[in-house]
């Protein structure tokens, strides 16, 4: 059955183009991350405010090891400096933190830094705030073969419902909306599985610039869309 989507109930982001917006300023590309990361907050609030119910952010990518060793170890260090700013502005916000992806090849320091922030957050209910860092979708979805498999499953119990369920985002809906900036068109990686019927909406203003206005915008036009799930659309 088709239905008009309306407010998306789940929102994930690509946050792409902060090296570009940091090159425009003749900025180091570490100063375009900072810029990006301070610009979550106003999102998430925008975003709660609409009345999305979960916001993933796509912050690092398994694949955004391969980057040069100074990006790397810096992007680590603004992860960990967000979480020691932004961790009580999210809790009074209402939101509750959670961690998509891997924890290995991560800090002690910063696997703990992420243990705390979603246990402090753990009983909000206004938002949910998935943050994808050290994640892959398709490193999610052999992670969760590889458990079912490690906990006996026979091969009827491989089912789409078994492996939902064993990916770091068991629990949370599909998202309806997947926004990329910077003007790119694609996934990098990003909820290969849970995107399979996802709305897409890019721009090509970069991460950093992304306001509450662009993302209302995007929340309009995704208003207008009719989604079917393989169904027949509404006029016939
Ligand atoms: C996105 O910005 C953030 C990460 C991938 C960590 P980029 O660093 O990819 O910015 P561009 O694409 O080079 O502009
Ligand atoms: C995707 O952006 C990953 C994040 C935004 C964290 P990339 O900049 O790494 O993706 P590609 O390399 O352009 O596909
Ligand atoms: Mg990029």
């Amino acid at each position: 059955m088709s239905q008009r989507a309306r407010v998306p109930r789940h929102i994930a982001i690509i946050m792409d183009g902060n090296g570009r917006w940091a090159r425009q300023r003749r900025l180091p590309r570490l100063a375009g991350h900072r810029a990006g990361t301070e610009n979550i907050r106003r999102i998430v609030t925008e975003c709660a405010a609409q009345g999305v119910q979960y916001l993933t952010l796509y912050a690092f990518s398994t694949e955004n090891w391969s980057r040069p060793s100074a990006e790397v170890d810096g992007l680590m260090h603004i992860l960990s400096d967000f979480i020691d700013r932004e961790t009580v502005n999210l809790h009074r916000e209402g939101a509750r933190l959670r961690h998509l992806g891997r924890l290995e090849n991560i800090s002690a320091t910063l696997q703990q830094k992420i243990a705390d922030a979603i246990e402090m957050t753990s009983a909000n209910t206004r938002i949910t705030l998935a943050v994808a860092f050290n994640y892959g979708g398709r490193a999610d979805i052999v992670d969760a073969v590889r458990e079912l498999v490690a906990r006996g499953a026979t091969p009827e119990e491989i089912t789409e419902e078994s492996i939902s369920d064993h990916l770091s985002t068991r629990g949370m809906p599909d998202p309806d909306l997947i926004i990329r900036t910077s003007g790119e068109w694609r996934l990098s990686n990003f909820l290969i599985w849970q995107a399979a019927y996802s709305e897409y909406w890019t721009t090509p203003v970069y991460w950093p610039d992304f306001s509450p206005e662009h993302l209302r915008q995007a929340i309009d036009d995704y208003g207008q869309r009719e989604r079917r799930f393989g169904g027949l659309s509404e006029e016939t």
